[in-house]
């Protein structure tokens, strides 16, 4: 990433978040790095950024393939909560990206469950949050974000992804400053991120459902173990999403990866 350091440090308006931040060319993968800090005594808001990836990664064992021109990094969390709320923490990452993607860039943005954001259903971000606890006690908690920012998915993506994938550049016919959008989405984070933990997990739902453009629309939701199809009826307070089987019964489904229906 063409990052100035210096100007970055100075245009940061956050308590914590970015105030200590490790810049690389090129990394293995952020969030790697990030959990070996971490692990090592890094406090709150440590981020490690960098231009491109090499065995960057997904969810669900998945690769993440970083090119130059994307924004790549991870960021450190120490919350004081139990492991059952930490799993959230997905749904204040992604609220945080869909709303900088709208403020900057006046983009329709959508969440999808669990972790992505996409723009006309095609996804421009990911995130994948690795947690490191004991028993329900959390050590830290790693939070990494991956957009499709400055390249052309037409160019870079393998075949299969190019429909699924979208960029900023495609979306909006033009090149971002890396560094406004770096800097908007770690204030962002550490805003929603305080909100949280300030006052739970609720008004961060009620606000992510808001962007949730799959609600109330017919999905495939597929995990390592099944393929359901039903009505996307909700997501609940425990992060679960329920749905509306053809049958009539109504599943609350934990891990899994949705695909809205257009039949
Ligand atoms: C997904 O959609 O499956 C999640 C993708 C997460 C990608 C980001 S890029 C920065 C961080 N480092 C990684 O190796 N992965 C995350």
């Amino acid at each position: 990433m063409k990052l100035n350091v210096d100007r970055f440090q100075e245009s940061l308006r956050t308590k914590r978040f970015g105030k200590k931040t490790v810049f690389l060319r090129e990394v293995d993968s952020t969030n790697d790095l990030a959990k070996e800090l971490a692990a090592n005594g890094a406090v709150e808001g440590t981020v490690v950024v960098a231009e491109t990836q090499t065995a960057g990664r997904g969810r669900l064992g998945r690769e993440w393939i970083s090119p130059k021109g994307g924004l790549y990094f991870s960021v450190v969390l120490k919350p004081d909560v139990r492991a059952g709320e930490a799993v959230k923490l997905v749904f204040v990452a992604s609220l945080a990206v869909a709303k900088v993607l709208r403020e900057l860039y006046g983009l329709r943005v959508e969440t999808k469950w669990p972790n992505d954001v996409l723009v006309d259903g095609r996804k421009v971000c990911g995130i994948l949050t690795e947690m490191n606890t004991t028993g329900e006690t959390v050590n830290f908690v790693v939070v990494g974000i991956g957009v499709n920012a400055n390249f052309d998915v037409e160019e870079v993506f393998p075949e299969p992804l190019k429909k699924l994938a979208t960029s900023l550049e495609n979306e909006l016919n033009r090149k971002v400053r890396l560094e406004e959008l770096f800097t908007a989405l770690l204030e962002r984070l550490e805003n929603v991120y305080d909100q949280f933990i300030r006052e739970g997990f609720g008004p961060v739902l009620k606000e992510w459902r808001m962007y949730a453009g799959f609600l109330g629309r017919r999905v495939e939701v597929t995990s390592q173990t099944e393929r359901l199809h039903g009505l996307a009826l909700n997501v609940d307070q425990d992060g679960a999403l329920t749905l509306k089987l053809e049958d009539g019964t109504v599943k609350r489904i934990f891990v899994g990866d949705v695909s809205v229906r257009t039949r």
